[in-house]
């Protein structure tokens, strides 16, 4: 293998290797968002989501009428406790998001907005509770669990008022729950209670759960896609994803469902829905605590095209009000879905003298989030997508010039209307066209090579959603293999060989809970209290950490194909730390010896870092149990020549770093 150190390529971008995050698998609710307590205030289509009485409750009742007084116009539901008499099991349960985490000695808040009727009700107790250890119990029997954390809520008045304590676990439990009862007999409005962890990223109070970010931190993740992904779309045009309902006070957020509430998926999860707890304004902070380019992804103005044919008009017969705009069951013009993506830019980049950026402002971020990319569309295709992009794109560079706007060309990298999208959106002159493509694992080491004839000038490669899938496209049983990963990471040996071409790529779907995952492979598997990453995981990681500067092109002797031989590899120049990384995958059982010719180096140091993903097993996956089954290994290794000798492991993909110039 020969690099050419002395014919650098073209820069690698800063956003080379990032994040798609889509909530799908429970990854914000019940995931990386970790309020513990599910349908907080009473807003879902089914009210009671996630709530149960308890016998002794003598009557629920939930209630939307404004004039019932809730606690604002924009959180109009609450639940109206009455119990006839004094019980110590008068009240409900909630059951989280499959159990509710919770750390012995940490402290988590419990908040909740209360207002006394009639009646003798003297107190609101609260428990923390494990079901099961002192008996089972049933769904509607009293509750027999191990006590974990216990307080009272007195001092209640007529009047709306929200109260605080902290509670803190005897033990640690994956799937606790909250038991809420009155003390006395009459009634008790209740509304927004949260339960939520102190322990959160940069301990913010509506922060995420740390073991997830420190993961994705970790990766130094170029760039976050978000909100999706399909929920960007929403099954329904009234479904899509609204991010002007998404910032504000957390009360006023509105749930809605979320489009993997479906029972088209393997785990059917009926209780999904999106609580917004984590919002637009998150993910900008999120994105820019680790370090990532934000890339919100838009509605174009369609329904999922796998679900339902709905489009919005392109011309407007009327302009949208802002109640309108605002509302979800709106039948809104494309007009309406424009004049969010501008609004989206003055809120993310705005001064504070702007409507929107004063938004952001008040939410506690004076700084612009300096927003480069937008996405308009996820994964649309045909000519329905053009007629509504070139308008929308048109509007947004007409105020933003600079604006950076991702496109779609569909799903399917190799069909007739993706050829189409992909030149008409390259004639547009779209800055960056997203490509996804779910495929086996041989599709991605015989496509490494997929970018070589692509165009060096005009839009750029977003390789926005991908992953090797062991058995087919959305079966349950795909697993996060070495092999998948390994193909994966000979893919990727193509990506940055074209870093020219591409400067975005990033693995999908990143978060799945194992209890309530309707998608596999998934890069970053978590239960309640832990999180491990899969060797697609380490694989994106190793590309993460070694992105390095600048192109450096290689070669292979005797004319041989990155890929020929189950060999692939890539290099780049890190001028940051006067290295050359190269990224070699040895997809064979054997060890295999390689000699790297660094021609035209000019500075050599002595000793290189060598950092070794492999398994002879290519079905070993990671897990809950076994989190580093595949994991990378360090180690170092002797450069004396210009012609460094290395023996690459058997199934392994290794990434040396030489000292040299
Ligand atoms: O990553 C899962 C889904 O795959 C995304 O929501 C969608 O964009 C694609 O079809």
């Amino acid at each position: 293998i020969t690099v050419q150190v002395n014919k650098p390529g073209a820069p690698i971008a800063k956003t080379m290797y990032g994040l798609f995050f889509e909530d799908i698998n429970f990854a914000a609710d019940g995931g990386l968002y970790p309020e513990l307590v599910k349908n907080k205030s009473f807003e879902t289509d089914d009210r009671l989501l996630g709530w149960k009485a308890i016998r002794g409750a003598a009557a629920l009742a939930v209630y939307n009428v404004i004039s019932q007084q809730p606690i604002s116009a924009t959180n109009r539901n609450f639940l109206r406790l009455t119990a006839a008499t004094a019980s110590p099991d008068a009240g409900l349960i909630n059951e989280g998001f499959r159990g509710m985490g919770v750390k012995q000695g940490a402290e988590y808040t419990f908040s909740v907005y209360l207002r006394r009727g009639p009646g003798s009700v003297s107190g609101l107790n609260v428990t923390l509770e494990e079901p099961g250890r002192a008996g089972g119990p049933g769904p509607e029997t009293p509750l027999s669990g191990a006590v974990l954390a216990q307080t009272r809520i007195e001092g209640l008045t007529g009047e709306w008022k929200k109260y605080s304590v902290v509670l803190k676990p005897t033990a640690t439990a994956a799937k606790a729950r909250l038991k809420l009862t009155l003390e006395g007999a009459g009634t008790l409005d209740l509304d927004v209670v949260s339960l939520f962890p102190k322990d959160t990223w940069k301990n913010r109070e509506n922060g995420m759960r740390p073991d997830l970010v420190q993961l994705l931190k970790d990766m130094q993740p170029g760039f976050l896609r978000f909100p999706g992904g399909c929920i960007v779309e929403g099954r329904t045009l009234a479904e899509r994803y609204q991010w002007k309902e998404t910032i504000g006070e957390l009360a006023s957020r509105q749930p809605l469902i979320n489009r993997w509430n479906t029972e088209f998926v393997h785990k059917f999860t009926p209780d999904y829905y999106q609580s917004f707890g984590l919002g637009f304004y998150e993910y900008f902070q999120l994105s820019e605590d680790i370090g990532a380019e934000p890339v919100p992804i838009l509605n174009v103005g369609m329904a999922c095209q796998f679900n339902s044919a709905e489009l919005a008009p392109v011309s407007a017969t009327r302009g949208p009000s802002a109640a309108e705009a605002h509302s979800h069951a709106d039948d809104p013009s494309l007009d309406v879905f424009i004049q969010d993506a501008l609004d989206l830019i003055e809120f993310a980049n705005g001064p504070a003298t702007s409507p929107w950026g004063a938004k952001r402002v008040a939410m506690g971020h004076p700084a612009p989030f300096n927003l480069k990319y937008i996405g308009i569309g996820n994964e649309q295709w045909g000519p329905q997508y053009l007629e509504r992009y070139e308008p929308f794109a048109k509007a947004v560079k007409a105020r933003y010039p600079a604006m950076n706007i991702v496109s779609s060309a569909g799903p399917a990298p190799d069909g007739e209307l993706f050829e189409k999208a992909s030149q008409r959106l390259r004639e547009l002159k779209a800055e960056v066209i997203d490509e996804h493509y779910y495929a086996k694992p041989e599709w991605f080491r015989q496509n490494a090579g997929r970018y070589d004839n692509y165009p060096t000038t005009g839009s750029k490669i977003f390789a926005g959603e991908y992953a090797a899938q062991s058995v087919a496209i959305g079966s349950p049983d795909n697993k996060n293999s070495w092999d998948c990963a390994i193909s994966e990471a000979a893919f990727m040996t193509g990506l940055e060989r074209n870093a020219d071409k591409v400067i975005m790529a990033s693995y999908a779907p990143l978060f799945a809970h194992v209890d309530a995952w309707q998608w596999t492979p998934d890069m970053i598997w978590f239960d309640n209290l832990k999180a491990y990453g899969t060797p697609n995981y380490y694989v994106q990681k190793l590309y993460g950490v070694n992105r390095g500067t600048t192109m450096l092109p290689v070669q292979r002797g005797n004319n041989a194909k990155n890929g020929d031989d189950n060999l692939f590899s890539s290099a780049v120049a890190d001028d940051a730390t006067g290295e050359i990384v190269v990224k070699l995958v040895n997809y064979s059982a054997e060890a295999r010896p390689v000699t790297i010719s660094l021609a035209g180096v000019k500075k050599l140091g002595k000793t290189g870092k060598a950092t070794v993903l492999a398994s002879p097993d290519l079905n070993a996956e990671n897990s809950l149990k076994e989190p580093q089954k595949v994991a990378p290994k360090d180690e170092t290794f002797k450069v004396s020549s210009s012609n460094v000798a290395y023996t690459l492991a058997p199934h392994s993909f290794t990434v040396l770093r030489i000292p040299g110039k």
